[in-house]
């Protein structure tokens, strides 16, 4: 039985983890900045910890640090996002640089936070598991200009956790990002190819499968960085 921290786990991608872990046997710690609202969440069965987590704010992460002390993390997802400003606020020549400086503070520091926070408890597992939900927008190699903001949010969490994956990889923590495809959530819009249960179910066997650090689709394949 493993110990599986999540993000973002009230819905979309991040629920269907934490169910798929839960459902497995496994330990969730199943963050979230609203446990109130968190409905879908609490119903789940299994051995689940919903924890009051806000991913851009280091006093909210550093609290759960402190909740966790002493415990063992197997795995932990960094799977809580945001899409930024509006569309039309994230193009070549708008920008709204208060959205921006968010998704960034959400997209790229906010997986940081938690990465720092449960350090000495991905330690104390043997063989953890850092998996980042990253989006293809993030990738250098991904020709598409378009929502400027959360592209280039992902692109540096990207670069921070490739980083992070050759200083780890020598502990014995592997350090991954992976592309969910494109999914119906609220972030996804309903017309998305995947459903949240099969993005979540392929990304659970990216982590199973990763043996060492990477950039991953949900289905496996490597993801050109
Ligand atoms: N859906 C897609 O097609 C797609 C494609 C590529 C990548 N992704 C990535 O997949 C991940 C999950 O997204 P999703 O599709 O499941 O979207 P979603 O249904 O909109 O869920 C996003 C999750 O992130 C949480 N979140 C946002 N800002 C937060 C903050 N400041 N602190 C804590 N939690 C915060 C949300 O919490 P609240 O409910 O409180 O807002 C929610 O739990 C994201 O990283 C996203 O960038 C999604």
């Amino acid at each position: 039985m493993a110990t599986v921290v999540i993000t973002g786990a009230n819905k979309g991608i991040g629920l269907q983890l934490a169910r798929l872990y839960a459902e497995a046997g496994d330990k969730v710690v199943a963050c979230c900045r609203n446990p109130d609202g968190a409905d879908d969440l609490k119903a789940l069965e299994g051995d689940i910890e919903v924890k009051q987590v806000e991913v851009g704010n280091d006093a909210s992460v550093a609290a759960l640090g402190k909740e966790l002390e002493g415990a063992a993390v197997d795995v932990l997802i960094n799977n809580a996002g945001t899409v930024g400003p509006a569309m039309d606020q994230q193009t070549l020549t708008t920008l709204d640089t208060d959205g921006w400086l968010d998704a960034f503070n959400v997209n790229t520091i906010g997986p940081v936070r938690v990465l720092q926070a449960l350090m000495d408890n991905l330690k104390a597992a043997d063989g953890a598991k850092v998996m980042t939900v990253t989006s293809q927008y993030g990738a250098m190699a991904f020709d598409m200009p378009a929502v400027y903001a959360y592209s280039t949010s992902k692109a540096g969490v990207n670069k921070y956790m490739r980083m992070a994956a050759l200083e780890l990889g020598k502990e014995g923590i592997s350090v991954g990002l992976v592309h969910p495809g494109w999914v119906q959530t609220d972030m996804g819009g309903p017309k998305a190819d995947l459903t949240p249960t099969e993005s979540a179910s392929g990304i659970k066997d990216v982590i199973s499968n990763m043996t060492e650090s990477g950039f991953w689709k949900w289905n496996g394949e490597e993801h050109a960085w």
